[in-house]
């Protein structure tokens, strides 16, 4: 069993099939799709609207059909088409911090067995404490890290975007927006890293031990084994 892949069972009761709330399976599922749209943007702007070659583009095409532009004409033409797609991310971004809060109210409505914090504080004392079902406990330890870093990255993630969106309401001047900027643009490619290692995680785990991972996340793992 690879380390990475998420398990069907309870640590507790293996014999058991771990369930998923109502609550959760719809802030998974819609978490993913803000997040695929907000990483769309970033490709977006980074490729087709990508600032210098869309300034000599833009340039050539008004050239062509017999229009003079200079260079900082079409570089604002360019500038504001980018723009517009940062506005789009914004929104996306408004999206992903309620979402975020969402999650930790929902923490609170958690049952106390499906709670993240929970269940790495039992899997850990069933590795390191107890020392019973270790190689379960030690994948579930594994597999529940990995979420509370993704927690904390979407946490810096929406702090630091927001400090962006409000900066003049903040007061956040232009060097230390920079910086922002590219603590935010860097923490972008721990979450790719993330999804990478989660997607080829619950692959594996379909195609070996917990056949039935994806549809638990969608019907709430009514099944038993
Ligand atoms: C998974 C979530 C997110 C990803 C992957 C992401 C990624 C990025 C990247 C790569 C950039 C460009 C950084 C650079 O140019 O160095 C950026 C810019 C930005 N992001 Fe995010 N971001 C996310 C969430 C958010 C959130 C929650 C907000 C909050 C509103 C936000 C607001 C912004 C703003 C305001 C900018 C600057 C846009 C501009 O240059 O005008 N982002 N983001």
């Amino acid at each position: 069993m690879a380390i990475i892949n998420p398990l069907r069972q309870d640590v507790e009761n293996p014999g058991v099939l771990k369930k998923y709330s109502a609550n959760i399976r719809l802030w998974h599922w819609i978490n993913a799709l803000v997040i695929s749209g907000s990483l769309l943007t970033v490709l977006l702007n980074s490729t087709l609207l990508n600032l210098s070659d869309n300034t000599a583009y833009i340039k050539g095409q008004l050239q062509e059909a017999g229009a003079v532009v200079t260079k900082d004409q079409a570089f604002s033409a360019a500038h504001g088409l980018e723009d517009r797609v940062w506005g789009l991310h914004i929104y996306f971004g408004y999206a992903l911090a309620a979402l975020l809060v969402f999650r930790f109210i929902a923490a609170f409505f958690q049952r106390k067995d499906q709670h993240l914090f929970k269940k790495l504080k039992i899997a850990y004392q069933d590795y390191f404490v107890f020392k019973k079902n270790r190689y379960l406990a030690r994948h579930e330890l594994f597999v529940k890290t990995l979420y509370v870093i993704f927690y904390a990255l979407l946490s810096i993630m929406t702090i630091t975007g927001l400090s962006l969106a409000f900066k003049t309401e903040f007061g956040i001047g232009k060097e230390t927006a920079h910086s922002i900027k590219e603590f935010h643009g860097f923490c972008m490619y721990l979450i790719l890293t993330f999804i990478v290692v989660h997607l080829a995680g619950v692959f594996l785990a379909e195609r070996k031990d917990s056949k039935g991972i994806v549809s638990d996340m969608i019907n709430g793992g009514r099944q038993s084994l």
